[in-house]
């Protein structure tokens, strides 16, 4: 590993209402002093109420998506400012259910990245190819197209992580080689070079997503340039998301 932070982030999604709180004493209490750092993502509804129950710990919260303007008439959009001032520090932002669900192009989440960094946030940004772009050997074009869209140039090591989630190994047990995941993150850690320059290549992180389980994680993580892992429905029981946070650690 280098001196970048692993990072474990858990993607909730449409799951979990104020019951499923109770994974947290169990995650917090198992990982205190976890070298990685922690990550839930829970509904909108629960931001709030997680960054309460989280408040002092080693697990940080955030948001799912946020809109790209500050208030206004956008019924059912939330903003990245008022998920800062529910208690989130990080905002996921392109994933490719939104890309996919609602119809979310490159130019939205580079407008979503700006807005979340305007408020303060650390974007998460997720760019990955569908199946029929692996196969027809798209998926460095089209994950450079994605990095080239979707980020506003003001990127750090800070404020940006970088998370590749190939769409077909979402929720499927389908997961890349590790030659394939070590492909796409040392591209991506070039593409990020030629654009940002060296330094912030250097200091973003970049997870890879879709279908992380405790025992595939430690395989993953060996590979160069994972930092760690944005996880779906391995993050929504603390046995689950604990074993790939001891992966990391280990990693
Ligand atoms: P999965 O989802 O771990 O359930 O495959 C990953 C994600 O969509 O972030």
């Amino acid at each position: 590993m280098t001196d970048r932070r692993s990072l474990a982030a858990g993607n909730w999604k449409m799951n979990g209402t104020a019951a499923a709180l109770s994974e947290l004493d169990a995650l917090i209490a198992a990982h205190g002093d976890t070298r990685s750092e922690l990550l839930l993502c829970p509904p909108h509804t629960l931001v709030e109420r997680m960054a309460r129950a989280a408040d002092g710990s080693a697990l940080g919260v955030g948001g799912q998506d946020c809109h790209w303007e500050e208030t206004g008439a956008h019924t059912g959009d939330v903003s990245a400012a008022m998920l800062k001032d529910a208690g989130a520090t990080h905002v996921i932002l392109g994933h490719s259910e939104r890309r996919a669900d609602h119809a979310e192009t490159d130019r939205m989440v580079r407008d979503k990245c700006d807005a979340a960094w305007a408020a303060g946030l650390t974007a998460i940004v997720c760019v990955g190819e569908t199946l029929a772009e692996r196969e027809s050997s798209n998926t460095l074009q089209i994950i450079r197209g994605q990095i080239a869209g979707s980020l506003p140039d003001q990127a750090t090591g800070h404020n940006l992580v970088i998370a590749y989630e190939p769409v077909w190994a979402i929720g499927t047990g389908k997961v890349p080689t590790t030659d394939e995941i070590g492909e796409v993150h040392s591209d991506i850690r070039s593409t990020l070079e030629r654009r940002f320059g060296a330094g912030v290549a250097k200091s973003v992180r970049i997870l890879y997503g879709g279908s992380v389980k405790p025992d595939n994680a430690s395989e993953i993580f060996a590979v160069e340039n994972v930092d760690g892992a944005l996880v779906g429905g391995a993050s929504l029981k603390a046995a689950d998301f604990g074993g790939i946070v001891r992966a990391l650690d280990g990693a």
